[in-house]
């Protein structure tokens, strides 16, 4: 089916005025009914309210859902029609009233927060536009060029593999149709739960047209009134993230592709031997035989098991590549398997389903099919068992590159109509349903055959990158943004395109660091690390045909500012963790724009080159070449300047010097940054959970007033789902006498003892303070003058249960 490009096209009637209404379901459902269409109403114990004009097939509800595992609990309903009204009552405080010709509004606690109407179809798509006040933004719809805020286009969420996108392009390798609409006043969202080809007209100032293909149109809607809790309530329809496995939140190199087995050993070497932190290399197409995935080159990569066991002493782990299609080639085992099982994506009339791919004329795998999951996660626990700790899913929107041009008969075209998936003995789907969720059924597949080895080996926390993705696709994936070029723009666009993604309910995002088509200048590339290092995923990538793009390949000064940056990285892992584990809980995301924690302040919404990592750290990269300084918009409050020490004032614009080595960096006052010890690979943390050394050394402290939760765990078990893990809770407050800060650290019976004494750094200080006292004892201090701060250490190690009270007494 073609994209609509007319929207809504100009044939789309009206679904009519209501002719019935009828309670249902355990009096958990009205459904209205035209002459045309059935519409029904159900609303969520979490306040959220699920619109659904019916039509065609219901794959979000039928298939996806069961998927990702997720069951929603409704409320019972009262209904009272009045005069050509439905009043619709649920829970303590929402309602819905339905008018006869269909305008529906939500109001909570007796104030309106959603209007829809003009419900229309067009063979058999469906459209209805929801109503916007005029300063309301637009953001999320997942992974899109431009900036933060979406107004002004029309968008839609097909899942394309695109070679180079612009500004311009729309659809791109993610499907997010899920929106969040918000201003001062507050926030609102929206999850279009229909997997067709969907649209979000945000061109008009007072309505967001929305839209499918085919499908129905399901509309969860997310009364906020807080950000924090739309994005809560859009991952209790969708699912958060489980926690990653520490190594994932290291640094990691990749490229396509380094030649052979001998030149990955190198590259491992070179960082260690440069002291440049790295916990993952990434092995491109090239390690396969012929781009016959599951396989390895026999001349290339002659013995991955000692490719293996030799980065392991290094610390460096392996992910693989893996793309979705496989060899049309009889003497191919996988291929074989295949048929045999009969797992792979065939025509309504039977014939297979063939298309070009790297490997050539190839077929591909049907993730629909229960049976072709479990048989696909076999083939992962297999290959991976041996040692490779995660796996890169590419090309899976699915890509194709089409017909073999020298046999055009031979079945290979690319031509999308008329193929179908078989979701189980008796139920077929048109690949128009399928292709946006096609790589969250690879992503499933894949977790439960890493999990399988995992659950052999240590590990039991998958890891896979994944390109293309549905919501869901956070429940299984980290995400990277495809392939971006190496230019200036494409750093700037990564910031608003992450930020995006987060607020699309997937966190754990990031760019090819460097670009991947064409070669960064030197200058693009250390600003390109500078920034990317504070990214929820960090990984240097470039295409074939590129220049190096290893941290040492534009010289020393560039290597030294990579060093430095990856090393901060490393220093900022337990901060990591704890957004992680945040996200998990709450469906938070770890970058967040500047509105995110300043929700009054109006310019925050406008910020796309900034952002910040938690609630305090705000980064603010260089964006243009030859640039040695920016303007940087603090918000509200008071924030410190690591590299010069200085305190500024926002809300307000200031001119900020950024030499080549040195990145905008602010912290705001009340932030503590729990700082980890220098590492090169999070191999070296390995056995800091049982001797109970692990988390923060230090505590780094900016006075003010704010809290924080310190998070730890084991790094790579599922254990944590038990609550075996650290928190240890600050409570910061500061006035003109004394800073307090009052830790409760907590964990239970099974996780081990503290063996470490915390170092604390507050700052900053003018003058050298009175005391600091902790418990009410006085403790030794030191105080620098340049940069104010003040560190000692706890006279003990934390004890769970035990709280302290440190005073600093300040003049
Ligand atoms: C795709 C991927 C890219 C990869 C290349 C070769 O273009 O997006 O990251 O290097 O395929 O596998």
């Amino acid at each position: 089916m073609k994209p609509m490009t007319d929207f809504p096209p100009r044939p789309a009637v009206s679904v009519g005025h209501i002719e019935q209404f009828q309670v249902d379901d355990n009096n958990r459902r009205v459904t209205f009914t035209t002459n045309s269409h059935s519409l029904s109403i159900r609303i969520l114990s979490t306040g959220i309210v699920h619109l659904q004009l019916h039509n065609g097939e219901d794959i979000f509800h039928d298939l996806i859902r069961p998927l990702l595992e997720i069951s929603l609990q409704y409320l019972p309903l009262e209904v009272k029609p009045e005069n050509d009204t439905w009043s619709i009552l649920a829970g303590p405080d929402t309602t819905v009233t339905v008018t006869r010709n269909l305008e529906i509004t939500v109001l909570r606690t007796g104030t309106p927060c959603f209007y829809i109407s003009h419900w229309m179809y067009a063979g058999t798509g469906v459209f209805c536009r929801l109503h916007l006040t005029p300063k309301e933004r637009i953001f999320g719809l997942g992974e899109k060029t431009g900036a933060l805020d979406k107004r002004g286009k029309l968008y839609t969420q097909w899942t394309t593999d695109v070679h180079p996108h612009t500004p311009s392009t729309d659809a791109m390798y993610q499907a997010l149709p899920v929106t969040v609409l918000a201003d001062p006043t507050g926030s609102r969202g929206l999850f279009l739960a229909n997997t067709y080809r969907t649209y979000f007209d945000c061109r008009s100032s007072n309505f967001l047209g929305l839209g499918a293909d085919d499908g129905p149109l399901s509309l969860y809607l997310f009364p906020g009134p807080t950000l924090k809790q739309v994005l809560y309530q859009y991952t209790d329809v969708t699912g958060r993230i489980p926690l990653p496995p520490r190594w994932a939140l290291g640094f990691q190199q990749s490229r396509y592709s380094y030649p052979d087995q001998k030149r990955v050993g190198q590259i491992a070497e070179e960082f260690r031997k440069r002291k440049i932190p790295l916990d993952v290399i990434y092995l491109d197409i090239d390690y396969m035989d012929g781009y016959r995935i599951f396989t390895w080159n026999p001349n290339t990569f002659q013995n991955p098991a000692h490719l293996i066991e030799n980065l392991d002493g290094q610390g460096v782990r392996i992910v693989t590549i893996i793309d979705p299609g496989i060899k049309d080639d009889t003497s191919f085992p996988v291929y074989r398997s295949g048929i045999a099982e009969d797992v792979f994506m065939r025509y309504a009339n039977g014939e297979a389903f063939r298309s070009h791919v790297w490997p050539g004329q190839c077929v591909f795998p049907d993730f629909v099919r229960p049976s072709a999951r479990k048989w696909w996660a076999r083939l992962v626990a297999d290959f991976v068992r041996p040692g490779i700790a995660g796996i890169w899913n590419d090309m899976n929107e699915p890509a194709l590159f089409g017909a073999d041009p020298k046999n055009p008969t031979l079945g290979g075209f690319a031509n999308d109509a008329g193929l179908i998936h078989v979701a189980d003995d008796s139920r077929m789907v048109s690949h128009d349903g399928i292709h946006n969720t096609y790589a969250l059924f690879q992503a499933a597949a894949t977790y439960e055959g890493l999990f399988q080895a995992g659950v052999d080996n240590d590990g039991g926390r998958p890891f896979i990158l994944s390109r293309s993705g549905f919501p869901g696709i956070q429940k299984y994936a980290a995400v990277w943004t495809g392939d971006n070029s190496s230019w200036w723009e494409h750093l700037a666009m990564a910031i608003p395109m992450c930020l995006n993604l987060g607020l699309s309910g997937v966190p754990f995002v990031g760019p090819d660091i460097g670009g991947f088509f064409d070669s960064p200048t030197p200058e693009l590339f250390a600003r390109w690390i500078e920034a990317g290092v504070f990214f929820p995923f960090a990984r240097i990538h470039s295409d074939k045909g590129t220049l190096d793009q290893e941290p040492w390949s534009y010289g020393r000064d560039i290597e030294a500012i990579a060093r430095r940056y990856i090393s901060y990285r490393y220093r900022l892992l337990p901060l990591l963790e704890t957004l992680f584990e945040e996200s998990h809980r709450t469906g938070s995301p770890i970058m967040r724009p500047l509105f995110w924690e300043f929700p009054d302040d109006a310019v925050a919404y406008d910020i796309s080159d900034e952002f910040l990592l938690g609630r305090g750290l705000l980064v603010a990269p260089i964006l243009q070449s030859g640039a040695d300084q920016r303007l940087v918009y603090l918000p509200q409050g008071a924030w410190y300047d690591p590299w010069t020490g200085n305190v500024m004032r926002g809300p307000g614009h200031h001119l900020v010097p950024a030499p080549l080595h040195q990145i905008p960096l602010f912290l705001r006052a009340g932030t503590v940054l729990p700082i980890g010890r220098k590492v090169f690979s999070t191999k070296q943390l390995q056995g800091d959970w049982k001797a109970g050394r692990d988390g923060a050394d230090m505590f780094w402290i900016i006075r003010g007033h704010g809290k924080f939760v310190a998070y730890s765990d084991d790094g790579s078990s599922q254990d944590y789902s038990q609550d075996v893990c650290r928190r240890i809770e600050m409570a910061i407050d500061d006035d003109n006498h004394q800073t307090s800060i009052v830790v409760t650290p907590t964990w239970n019976k099974k996780v081990p003892n503290v063996t470490k004494s915390h170092r604390f750094c507050v700052m900053p200080y003018p003058e050298p303070p009175i005391n600091v006292r902790i418990n009410g004892s006085p403790v030794p201090w030191r105080w620098k003058a340049r940069t104010g701060l003040v560190t000692f250490a706890l006279p003990h190690p934390f004890q769970s249960g035990q709280r302290m009270d440190i005073l600093i007494e300040h003049t």
